[in-house]
């Protein structure tokens, strides 16, 4: 019996699809086919997909019966109002702009606010944000205070801003500063959530000087569920009050419904300013669609907004955060280093902690990927210097970001408390060996995001 007591799932499961399974020999030649990068490979050969927790979350019975009732008409859709009043009941926003996703509300609100002199705080940017605001040659910077690049630090808000930071930026640099952002739960520092007193002084410091202050709002419901949790005062306010407590202290929020509103394909744009909004349609109406769908299907509008009303269900949550959670006990057990705490969507591997003898240049993070899938057929995700290595413009030697990470990211509703011993027997059994694992190097790197496409090697 297992000394560690698994979540139970809040659900029975109506519908399954095989996992896929391969010999250790055919992994061997897939990721020699993908260039040693896991997003080259074909799904249907994965056994555990951790690669994201984006569109892949199971849909529940009533989110399909919704999309049997999409109505797809090009204007003025039924499906559209039943959206935009899903998302103004969560959020608190009178105007609600459809978007293919999150990047896509991104770039829209970006190409209409920011030039090549703006600057973008926030805690953590993510990465496509980021790439957005570059795209306009604008400089997006993050202000996390100093816990969030200390794996071993377990505190309760890892997500917070430095306030005193955000206050010394806006002296020197306020008039270039269009906009400021705040992710929820952040995300690239490890799914660390934000608290309410934080965003409330953030807000404090935007509204004292006429600055918009927008949420990145992809996992708004996980970090409303730790504010339940872990900050005082919140215990006995549902979380749907916490959320829309989170969202009055902002102007709006870029949004993808491919994490917390538990579909798989979807986003939106959420803010009260209609000078502004009317601004933001034209460039909608030229990149994504209409104004009542923004590159989505009726249908797809339909399980956005039941997604919204579930993804607030606190046994829903409850089992959630514990399922990430339990996954880090595993790996405890296993002495697997992670950040702490867990993250809400997601366990993030210190993976030059696990492979110590692979320096930074031979990017651990990406080898321990390539090992997970080679060993178990798993597939993770690096979140370090493949995705965040930047060139220094003088000597042309590569700058690592803060940490090295390999991204577990849990589906949302999609595997269970045995898939979780699965990965995390896997991870203990490379980091009892890890001097089998190999380093990496860049065969070749397109210019922006390069972890998608770029291809590798596996060197001595
Ligand atoms: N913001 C955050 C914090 C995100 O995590 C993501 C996506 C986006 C924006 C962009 O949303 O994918 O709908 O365009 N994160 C995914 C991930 C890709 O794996 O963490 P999108």
């Amino acid at each position: 019996m297992r000394m560690i007591p698994p979540p139970v799932e809040p659900f029975r499961i109506k519908m399954v699809e095989p996992l896929g399974r391969t010999t250790r020999r055919e992994r061997d030649k897939l990721l020699r086919d993908a260039g040693f990068n896991v997003f080259g490979l074909p799904a249907e050969k994965v056994m555990i997909d951790l690669l994201t927790d984006s569109g892949t979350s199971a849909m529940s019975d009533r989110q399909w019966a919704g999309i049997m009732m999409g109505d797809e008409s090009y204007a003025g859709a039924r499906s559209f109002y039943r959206f935009e009043k899903a998302v103004r009941d969560v959020f608190g926003f009178d105007i609600v702009i459809p978007t293919h996703q999150g990047r896509a509300a991104e770039r829209v609100l970006f190409e209409t606010i920011l030039d090549k002199n703006s600057l973008v705080p926030s805690n953590i940017h993510f990465d496509t944000t980021r790439a957005n605001i570059e795209f306009r040659k604008a400089k997006a910077v993050d202000l996390a205070g100093a816990a969030a690049y200390d794996p071993e630090a377990d505190l309760p808000f890892k997500g917070n801003m430095d306030t005193g930071k955000l206050e010394a930026f806006l002296d020197k640099y306020g008039r270039r500063v269009p906009i400021v952002m705040l992710t929820v739960t952040n995300n690239s520092g490890g799914g660390q959530p934000v608290s309410m007193a934080n965003i409330e002084r953030v807000s404090a410091i935007c509204r004292r000087r006429k600055i918009p202050f927008f949420f990145d709002a992809c996992r708004f419901a996980e970090n409303a569920w730790f504010v339940k949790c872990r900050e005082k005062g919140y215990e006995r306010w549902s979380v749907r009050d916490i959320a829309k407590k989170m969202f009055s202290f902002a102007d709006g929020a870029t949004m993808s419904a491919k994490k917390d509103a538990l579909v798989n394909m979807g986003g939106f744009l959420t803010l009260n300013d209609p000078a502004l909004a009317a601004r933001l349609k034209n460039s909608l109406i030229i990149g994504e669609g209409f104004v009542t769908y923004g590159g989505l299907s009726g249908r797809d509008l339909e399980a956005i907004a039941q997604g919204l009303t579930e993804v607030l269900d606190e046994a829903y949550l409850e089992y959630r955060t514990a399922q990430v959670a339990y996954l880090g006990r595993l790996l405890d057990e296993a002495c697997v280093p992670y950040v702490k705490p867990a993250g809400g969507h997601a366990i993030y591997v210190l993976a030059d902690k696990v492979l110590p003898h692979l320096p930074r240049d031979k990017y651990p993070g990406w080898a321990l990927t390539v090992a997970l899938f080679r060993e178990a057929g798993i597939r993770a995700v690096e979140i370090g210097g493949v995705m965040f290595g930047r060139k220094d413009p003088k000597t042309g030697r590569e700058i690592f970001p803060a940490l090295e990470l390999v991204r577990l990211a849990i589906p949302r509703r999609v595997y269970t408390a045995s898939h979780m011993i699965f990965v995390a027997e896997a991870l203990g059994s490379i980091a009892r060996k890890p001097e089998r694992v190999k380093g990496i190097r860049i065969v070749e790197e397109p210019p922006f995001l390069r972890h998608f496409t770029a291809r590798f090697e596996e060197i001595d």
